[in-house]
């Protein structure tokens, strides 16, 4: 067995930190290891594993004269700006529903896009990015790779956020998966996990011959939290942004590595 310390901050950063209006973004700049999603526009970035990840997808379906990318990470200064410029054009109601309050942004993580299907004129607010051809083919395959759609039509009172088609958050496999699997939003997702404390009790997700181990483990309140794991087991662990830790273990069917 070895021994994990994670320091409270650490609840803070990571795949699945719930980003919304309760919970603002805690991250600041330099903990983002950004790059440009692609050679030509490199005023879009996000967190290096997400630009890999989505290029892969776009690259997969050959779609890059198809699929722009409109947004990327947002600073807290720009997405303030965005807010105030929204409620100047198009009013509270409008700017509550579609754009997320300065600091508690999704975009501020560098896990979450805003994709267009290309065309002239795409409205940097609500870009067009239909549930048919490329874009719907974008969708498919975006699960498999760990992306959500971050708020669907029927979950308009869970995020607090209208319906978003072209806002997609990166939140890691298979996470991504076990959503889709149960129609949780990211909301529903972090409080389901309680159910499954480290160490008691796991949620048992199977992919061709692994299976995945998840888990939630309560932050120490003063200190910093410490945890036991087997030797070489594949693992990660990912902050929730409020109280704890998502702990996913990758462990072969028959129960070792
Ligand atoms: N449009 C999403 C909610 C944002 O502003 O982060
Ligand atoms: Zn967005």
């Amino acid at each position: 067995m070895k021994s994990i310390t994670l320091e409270k901050n650490c609840i803070y950063d990571g795949n699945l930190i719930l980003v919304n209006g309760q919970y603002p973004c805690m991250k600041n700049g330099a903990e983002h290891t950004l790059l440009p999603i692609n050679t030509d526009t490199n005023r879009v970035q996000l967190e290096a594993n997400v630009v890999k990840l989505l290029s892969s997808i776009i690259d997969k379906l050959n779609a890059w004269e198809q699929i722009r990318v409109v947004s990327g990470w947002r600073s807290a200064q720009e997405q303030q700006e965005i807010y105030t410029q929204s409620l100047k054009e198009n009013g509270t109601a409008f700017t509550q529903k579609y754009v997320a309050l300065p600091g508690h942004s999704e975009h501020q993580t560098g896990l979450a896009i805003d994709l267009a299907r290309e065309q002239a004129n795409i409205d940097f607010l609500c870009p067009d990015f239909p549930y048919v051809g490329v874009c719907q083919a974008f969708r498919k395959n975006a699960i498999s790779y760990g992306f959500i759609e971050r708020y669907p039509k029927t979950k308009e009172s869970i995020t607090g956020i209208a319906h978003e088609p072209w806002h997609f958050r990166y939140v890691g496999v298979p996470h991504a998966e076990i959503m889709r699997k149960h129609n949780f939003a990211l909301e529903e997702y972090i409080c389901f996990l309680k159910n499954y404390p480290y160490d008691k009790k796991y949620y048992i997700f199977r992919i061709k011959d692994m299976c995945i181990e998840v888990s939630y483990l309560a932050a120490e309140k003063t200190a910093d939290t410490s945890f036991e794991l087997d030797d070489n087991i594949p693992y990660s662990v990912s902050g929730n942004n409020i109280d704890g830790y998502i702990i996913t273990e990758w462990r072969k069917n028959n129960g070792n590595q």
